[in-house]
């Protein structure tokens, strides 16, 4: 079954070759207008735990685009693990639907999800991990870089963050040098370090965290964050905003990364939080590109995933 509960579950292999597809998928819908109907008859179950836009306006576009219909589910109408189990729901989606994803809190939910599923499972956001969007980045990094490996990438802010933990994991699937900074007690979670540290051994790439913002971004030739307040976080909301406050993404911050650096960002944003208004706004900021790729990649993914 070719669930995508982590980005860990691809190859590098894999995930050129879905980098390809997306390239292929985007270029066919901006020549032609249209892309072939792959998906005729199929329909994706999408399942919400948490609210989004990006996410579910690319799954839901992309199925429309390739000639299939999604389905959505708000969290309030199958009341996951509440009104039903998490197994009984499973089992029933995936005897109607023929591909699943999931935004779920608890990554364990998407697990047992897939272990009861008899279709494809995809990750579409966990509180630990958020493949899809990372798929999304690197497809827009190669767009503008043409290349991957060796590319330094920075993250600033929440290393403790869905977000973080699949950029550093396909980061050293790709052979890519991956620095996080963050404030202490909100550095990676170890497993996803170790993992992504083997990756690294065998591509080339590195994986490093620091509590320094500069030290992160001097060179770099992306410079990333993302909210300092992830759903499911906000309790905690007063007290993260102050102890991420040295970690804003600042003009400053942006002239010690390489000249021709990108800004990015998986978007919902806070201006004036972890992003300066003028950086995201600025014209090194690469951010509706990117959510735009969202499209793309996801199509890529469905199309992997249905593949026999
Ligand atoms: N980046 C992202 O996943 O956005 P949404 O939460 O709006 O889907
Ligand atoms: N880390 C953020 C990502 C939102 C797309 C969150 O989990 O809320």
């Amino acid at each position: 079954m070719k669930h995508v509960l982590s980005i860990a579950d691809l190859t590098s292999k894999e995930i050129t070759e879905i980098l390809n597809l997306a390239k292929k998928l985007k270029s066919e819908l901006k020549k032609k207008g249209a892309n072939s109907p792959l998906f005729k008859n199929k329909t994706l179950v999408m399942i919400f735990e948490k609210p989004s836009l990006r996410t579910r306006l690319s799954f839901e576009i992309g199925m429309t685009q390739l000639g299939g219909h999604a389905v959505y589910l708000a969290p309030s109408d199958i009341g996951l693990g509440k009104r039903e189990s998490i197994a009984d729901a499973s089992k029933v989606i995936s005897r109607m639907g023929d591909i699943i994803m999931a935004r779920v809190f608890s990554h364990e939910n998407v697990r047992e999800m897939a272990a009861h599923s008899s279709v494809p499972v995809i990750n579409a956001l966990s509180d630990l991990e958020h493949p899809c969007q990372s798929l999304a980045d690197v497809m827009t990094m190669w767009e503008h870089k043409r290349y991957l490996k060796g590319l330094k990438v920075a993250f600033i802010g929440d290393g403790e963050n869905n977000v973080t933990h699949s950029l550093a994991l396909i980061s050293g699937l790709l052979g890519m040098h991956f620095v996080t900074a963050s404030p202490k007690g909100y550095w990676m979670n170890k497993g996803i370090v170790a993992q992504a540290k083997k990756f690294a051994a065998k591509s080339g790439g590195s994986i490093s965290e620091t509590t320094k913002p500069e030290v992160a971004a001097k060179n770099a030739d992306v410079v990333y964050t993302d909210t300092w307040v992830s759903m499911g976080d906000e309790a905690g909301k007063e007290q993260r905003l102050k102890i991420f406050r040295p970690y804003r993404v600042t003009k400053r911050l942006m002239s010690l990364a390489k000249k021709d650096a990108l800004f990015m960002h998986d978007l919902p944003a806070y201006r004036d939080n972890e992003v300066e208004a003028d950086v995201i706004d600025g014209p090194k900021s690469v951010v509706f590109q990117q959510a735009e790729n969202r499209l793309h990649v996801q199509k890529a993914i469905l199309v992997r995933s249905l593949q026999k």
